[in-house]
């Protein structure tokens, strides 16, 4: 069999009638009789092929008989139209190779606890609904990159390990540099800034790490971060770009990973209603309407995870909130002109209970001013001289955002946790496999 080219699921539409050659592993075998029903993956896709006793030889009979679950195969076939079967094609099978029998695959289609799973985490990701979320995660990057890319942006990578604090110093990540230290970066955003100064409009994609000591469904230690910065973008240009970036990505997820949707059950109507404009309100509407609510929240302060939730809970699309007192904010952010205590920022708060899926604003432009904050919150002169040269050569207003990946694909997806919404997650007490 091995001289035929192999036909992965996704393509066998083109296939009709056809006979293929298709590898893969077993997810699920089940006995009929004279026939027997290999529910089988490849990576594109799950499908069911039908071996017919009457069809093989003895010897190939018996070897289906003995397949087990992840037992990785090749099978070759007719590829036959059938309108019940999940997918809408079926494989008649004139052969079967077996590369390896699997034997005692820990994860059964019985209930396991998520610790379980998530100690096996690099088996756990063959089922259908891991399967599902991460070709979404896919989909979601690529839509992103793409709207970007055609709109004339230049994707230009930052530097993992800094020796800048960008989100304040309380969840940095220290490491050995040689005979120095460094941290992990924790936003791509200071460099991003500097590549804006040449590029005009640039984004980074990359992992970010926070050493979060916050145990929640929410946070991860190391998670992916998606972030356009545009020279000349003032905060209304920078929620706009964002509004466009959401339902661009949305708009995607829902054209091309319809059937993923469907494995995971979720109710695409939710998804359907998202569109530009957003809702959006101030931080003191938004604190106006939490102390109606009755939550925990402490006005002036930042929102927390239920504040988010039931600010934006009920919506059918994201809620904008803008100008967040500057004393809870980072120390870039640009004051409003008419308020010098209120920063020029946005959060993103999608619906569901999703909470925060983007933050970020106008950055200060001003020398004196930024050399200002850096010296109120503490960081050191020396480790932003390259920042501060920004505002000596041409300092013009911009702004951008972060957009987490995990967040978005946790909300378009539906999920429970974060932990789900990425191949092997890191968290609080958690680095393995
Ligand atoms: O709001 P944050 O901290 O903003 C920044 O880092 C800016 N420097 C970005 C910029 O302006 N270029 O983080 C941005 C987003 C959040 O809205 C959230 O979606 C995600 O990153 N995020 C996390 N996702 C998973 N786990 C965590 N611990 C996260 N912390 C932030
Ligand atoms: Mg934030």
């Amino acid at each position: 069999m091995s001289d035929d080219s192999q036909v992965y699921i996704s393509e066998l539409s083109r296939h009709e009638g056809g006979h293929v050659t298709m590898r893969g592993w077993l997810h699920h075998r089940r006995s009929g009789g004279k026939l027997q029903f290999l529910v089988f993956r490849d990576g594109s896709g799950f499908m069911q092929a039908v071996v017919s006793k009457s069809d093989v030889s003895e010897e190939m009979w018996e070897l289906t008989k003995s397949l087990t679950q992840e037992s990785s195969i090749a099978l070759r076939g007719e590829v036959r139209k059938d309108d019940r079967a999940p997918g809408g094609y079926e494989l008649t099978v004139a052969e079967v190779q077996l590369y390896q029998l699997a034997t005692d695959f820990p994860i059964t289609p019985k209930d396991h606890g998520v610790n379980f799973l998530l100690d096996h985490r690099h088996l756990w990701l063959r089922s259908k609904r891991q399967h599902a979320i991460l070709r979404i995660r896919n989909e979601v990057i690529r839509a992103a990159r793409n709207f970007l890319d055609e709109q004339g942006f230049v994707g230009c990578d930052t530097p993992i390990f800094t020796p800048n604090a960008c989100e304040g110093t309380t969840t940095l990540f220290e490491t050995n540099y040689f005979d120095d230290k460094a941290f992990l970066s924790q936003s791509g955003q200071l460099y991003n800034e500097a590549i804006a100064m040449a590029m005009g409009k640039t984004y980074c994609f990359g992992p970010t790490f926070r050493a979060e000591k916050s145990k929640t469904r929410r946070h991860l230690i190391e998670f992916w971060m998606l972030e356009p910065e545009v020279a000349f973008h003032e905060l209304d240009d920078t929620i706009a770009l964002a509004e466009g970036l959401i339902s661009a990505i949305i708009a995607s997820v829902l054209e091309r990973r319809r059937t993923e949707l469907e494995v995971l059950e979720r109710d695409v109507s939710k998804l359907e209603s998202v569109r530009a404009p957003f809702h959006r309100m101030t931080y003191e509407q938004a604190s106006a309407k939490l102390s109606e609510k009755n939550t925990e929240f402490v006005p002036g302060g930042d929102f927390g995870a239920a504040d988010e939730t039931a600010l934006a809970e009920e919506l059918d699309r994201p809620l904008i909130v803008t100008h967040y007192p500057a004393n809870i904010k980072a120390f870039y952010m640009q004051p409003d002109p008419e308020r010098e205590d209120l920063a020029l920022c946005v959060d993103i708060l999608a619906p569901e209970g999703y909470g925060e899926i983007v933050g970020g604003g106008q950055r200060i432009h001003d020398p004196e001013l930024l050399e200002r904050r850096l010296a109120e919150h503490d960081l050191p002169k020396d480790a932003f001289q390259w920042y501060l040269d920004l505002r000596q050569f041409g300092s013009v207003p911009h702004s951008g955002f972060g957009m987490g990946i995990e967040r978005l694909v946790s909300w378009i997806c539906k999920l429970d946790h974060l932990r789900e919404a990425i191949p092997f997650p890191r968290m609080l007490n958690r680095l393995t496999p």
